[in-house]
């Protein structure tokens, strides 16, 4: 059975393990598709400034009819809008054009300029003024996520990164759940790379699964949130269809061991910061 309901938590928030990513959606399909993935089920929406999308999320929100407070609604700050004063002027252009206040605000991409520390209280200062009702990060190795907590009143609830089967992402989980947070994986199904895995494909099999359905499991059965994003409404429906079977530990392991060095597919990290080594 769909179960949205099953959650990640971080500082007693629960955040949906399994949300629906907006990105390079044009705006007449992410209001399509945003509604059609509550309608199936979906509670978790992911969304940011710079996708030029966001009224068409909130659109789609309305239009579903789904209650607001069942749905966890993710954006972000531009890394243009990083001083203070642009990121709260951008908090609250981005939750007019939502209609909403979202539930998660995050840094999109770690920077040098202007100092962190002013970023991270400006975020703080957005959601003491109710412009967001939580903060978080994305794109932050291991280093940086520490000195933003370090900044932080507020606890940073996600650092969403690039996280599929072939990246290995083990020091940044880790320094996830040491800081008592939590990790999104944004390209989960590395961009479809998924589909043509003969590994994948064979574990699904054994389940009646697809190679989307298997990644996707395997995100979630380690705690892991994922946001997985597509244009058509029958795969929105496979990509949720992942609560009736689980993968054994060897499977799981068979699944972490795809990853491979080459394997980043979208690296725009300013060169001030470095990736965690892979483990
Ligand atoms: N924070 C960041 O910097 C950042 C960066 C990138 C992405 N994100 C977020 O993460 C979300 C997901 O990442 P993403 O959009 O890059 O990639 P993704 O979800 O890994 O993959 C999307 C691609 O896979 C295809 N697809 C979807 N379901 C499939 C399935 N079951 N089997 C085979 N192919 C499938 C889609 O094609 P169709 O549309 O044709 O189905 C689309 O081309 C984004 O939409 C965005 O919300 C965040």
């Amino acid at each position: 059975m769909p179960n949205p309901t099953v959650t990640a938590e971080a500082a007693g928030i629960q955040i949906p393990l399994l949300g629906f990513g907006t990105w390079q959606l044009e705006p007449d399909d992410a209001r399509r598709m945003v509604r059609t993935a509550l309608e199936i089920g979906y509670r978790h929406i992911d969304t940011a400034w710079i996708y030029k999308n966001e009224q068409a999320v909130g659109e789609g929100i309305r239009d579903s009819g789904v209650p607001r407070d069942e749905i966890f609604l993710t954006t972000k700050i531009w890394v243009a809008h990083f001083a203070d004063g642009d990121l709260q002027r951008q908090a609250e252009e981005s939750a007019t054009s939502l209609g909403t206040v979202p539930d998660l605000l995050l840094l999109h991409w770690p920077k040098r300029e202007p100092a962190m520390q002013e970023t991270v209280r400006a975020l703080n200062d957005a959601r003491a003024r109710g412009l967001t009702r939580h903060i978080g990060l994305s794109n932050f190795p291991s280093a940086a996520f520490e000195e933003a907590q370090g900044y932080s009143d507020a606890p940073l609830i996600t650092n969403q990164v690039e996280h599929h089967p072939y990246l290995s992402n083990r020091p940044l989980i880790e320094t996830a759940r040491t800081l008592g947070s939590t990790l999104t994986a944004w390209s989960p199904l590395a961009q479809g790379q998924i589909a043509d895995d003969a590994t994948l494909i064979e574990i699904g099999k054994a389940h009646g699964k697809t190679p989307g359905q298997v990644t996707l499991r395997w995100l979630v059965q380690q705690g892991i949130i994922a946001i997985p994003r597509t244009q058509k409404e029958n795969r929105a429906r496979e990509n949720f269809d992942i609560w009736d079977f689980q993968l054994s530990g060897d499977e799981m392991q068979r699944i972490s061991g795809l990853a491979r060095p080459d394997g980043r597919i979208g690296d725009w990290l300013d060169p001030a910061f470095q990736w965690d080594a892979a483990a």
